[in-house]
Formats: structure tokens, C-alpha cells, sequence
């Protein structure tokens, strides 16, 4: 039998009895105990035990998991391993509730022996096919809408106005935006909605920090200028570097700076997420925008709630 066969037949046997059955001290026999395993980006290690644990979690979420080793090919220490994982999701996995829809996940491990045991493991998967199947994402064509219909809708809609900015090794940024939300209170979360076209946009996917001013009610010629291009719109306003270096404009009834987390393209637009790093607020009414138009919040009647 050459070396070979050996390590196959090993790494067939334990990863069989790990990952199809979760009898994980199999992988005793294959990994090393200084084992590191590599995901993605350097810096997302795992060691043996934090793998085994691992295996668990997706096998509480997967119980029937099978995975098909389809390809091995060997050069030297190393082992390089095409699979294929199917399984029905049952269970919670990575925050998604049970969907129990069959998931698909392929993907490569490529394995660095010293001796008989594995030392070191790069492995690389199709995340946005698994994604896809758990319906975190979808990328078939959905039914056309009249995008006229759709802008009516969102002139229904009435929103604050902000003013997103970033420094741009020195030079100051921004645009309007009033596609702006909060998405989590703890940790303090939020995103915005800036167009592909902006000239903005890859200053801030540049960016590690943005700003986010919520115009005052008495701004809206500040409005107007960030509404528009220009390369001189912070020479016409008056604004201030917020602590983590994000122009935030003066006089703006509330503001934070972010720090960005994720870019995340959509249609025409990249949705920026990240979490919010300073905030600061005082009493002015906000300036609202509302089916194509400008308000001042202070001229509405409250409703009894
Ligand atoms: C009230 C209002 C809200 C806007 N919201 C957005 C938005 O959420 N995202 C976006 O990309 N553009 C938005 N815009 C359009 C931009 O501000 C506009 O295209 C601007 O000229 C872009 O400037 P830039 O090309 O210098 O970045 C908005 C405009 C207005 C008037």
C-alpha cells in the first residue's frame, strides 16, 4: 500500500465517522493535536477542539448530513480534497431558524501532513450557495414590478433626511441619504442605501469610518447641497471631524460615526452595515422628506397614542 492510499483511506475513515455519524475522536487519529484550521480570511482559526465542537453544532442543525469526498489528489505533505455536504436543515444554524430545506454546500479542503497527521487545513466553501439554500439570500430572478408603482410606494414612506459622509485620505465626502435605519440596538447597528453612480460611493468603500448627520429642520439648503455633485460641497456648509474622523455637519440635530462592517451589493445600490462607534443629539426638530417634498416637523399635529 503506498502513502497515499494511506492518508486517503485515513482521512475517508475519520472524516466519515466524524462528520456522518459525530463521532468526532475519530479525528484523533488524523489530526495532529497542534491541528490549525483555516477559513477564509488569515486571523478565523480553529483548533482540533474548537473543530469537533464545530462539527457538532452543524450536525445538531444537519442530522442526516452526509458528505461525498469526490476528488483527492495528493503532492507531496499536502492533500487536497473536493466535497460535497447535503443535509436537511432541522435545526438552528447561524441565527436561522429550522427551514427543513434540503442544503447543498460544496466546497475544498486542502490538508498539510507531517508524518501521518494532519498539521494544518485551509478549507474553502460556496457560502453563498449554502446562504441561498437556507433563504438568507436569493439570486433567481423574481416576478417585475412597475417601478413606477414601487416609487409611489416609497413616496408614502416619510423619512428624516442625513447626510452621509467620509474622509477621504484628507478630502471630505458625502451625499443626502434618507435610506438610513437602524438594525440593532445591542450592539448599536445601522446601515445605509448609497447608489453604485454616487460619486461618493468609493470614497466610502474606501472608507473604515462613516458619518451620519440627521439634518435639522432648518437645513434644508444644506439638504440641497449634498443633494447634488459638486467637489466644492464642504466648502459651502460648515462642518466638524467627529472623533473617529468622519465630517459630521454643524448644526445637525443628531450624528454618529460608524465604523463600516459590511458592503453589501444590492440592485444599483451597496448597503453599508456597521456598528456605531459615536453619537451624539440635541433638541432641534428634524427636517422630514415626504412624498417628494420637505418638511418642518415642528408644523404637525401629535397623535394621541
Ligand atoms: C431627500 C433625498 C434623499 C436621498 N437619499 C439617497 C439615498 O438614500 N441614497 C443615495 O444613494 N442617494 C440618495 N439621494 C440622492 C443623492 O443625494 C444625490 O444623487 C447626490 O447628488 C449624490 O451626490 P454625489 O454623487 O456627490 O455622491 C437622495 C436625495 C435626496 C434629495
Amino acid at each position: 500500500m503506498t502513502h497515499t492510499l494511506d492518508r486517503t483511506s485515513l482521512l475517508r475513515f475519520a472524516w466519515r465517522a466524524a462528520w456522518d455519524q459525530g463521532r468526532v475522536d475519530a479525528l484523533d487519529d488524523l489530526l495532529s493535536p497542534t491541528y490549525v484550521r483555516r477559513r477564509g480570511p488569515a486571523g478565523a482559526t480553529q483548533n482540533r477542539d474548537q473543530f469537533k465542537d464545530s462539527i457538532h453544532a452543524v450536525r445538531q442543525a444537519f442530522p442526516d448530513l452526509r458528505t461525498e469526498i469526490e476528488e483527492v489528489v495528493e503532492d507531496g505533505d499536502r492533500l487536497a480534497v473536493r466535497w460535497r455536504s447535503t443535509g436537511r436543515h432541522t435545526g438552528p444554524f447561524l441565527g436561522v431558524p429550522p427551514t427543513r430545506r434540503p442544503v447543498e454546500v460544496s466546497g475544498a479542503t486542502f490538508a498539510r501532513f507531517d508524518g501521518p497527521a494532519v498539521v494544518e487545513e485551509w478549507v474553502t466553501f460556496d457560502s453563498r450557495q449554502m446562504l441561498e439554500a437556507l433563504g438568507i439570500i436569493t439570486t433567481a430572478p423574481q416576478a417585475a414590478v412597475d417601478p413606477d408603482l414601487v416609487r409611489g410606494v416609497h413616496r408614502k414612506f416619510t423619512t428624516g433626511v442625513t447626510v452621509v459622509t467620509t474622509d477621504d485620505d484628507g478630502m471630505p465626502r458625502g451625499l443626502a441619504c434618507n435610506a438610513f435605519s437602524s438594525i440593532s440596538l445591542d450592539p448599536p447597528m445601522v446601515l445605509v442605501c448609497v447608489q453604485r453612480g454616487s460619486a461618493t460611493h468609493p470614497a466610502l468603500h474606501r472608507a473604515s469610518h462613516l458619518g451620519i448627520s440627521v439634518l435639522a429642520a432648518d437645513q434644508l439648503d444644506v439638504a440641497k447641497v449634498f443633494a447634488a455633485k459638486g467637489d466644492d460641497k464642504f466648502a459651502r456648509i460648515s462642518w466638524t471631524p467627529g472623533a473617529f474622523g468622519a465630517p459630521l455637519i454643524d448644526g445637525s440635530c443628531a450624528q454618529l460615526e460608524v465604523e463600516i462592517g459590511e458592503r453589501l451589493e444590492a440592485g444599483s445600490h451597496t448597503v453599508f452595515t456597521g456598528r456605531v462607534v459615536s453619537a451624539r443629539h440635541d433638541d432641534l426638530a428634524p427636517l422630514v422628506y415626504g412624498g417628494g417634498g420637505f418638511f418642518d416637523i415642528s408644523h404637525t399635529a401629535p397623535l394621541p397614542w
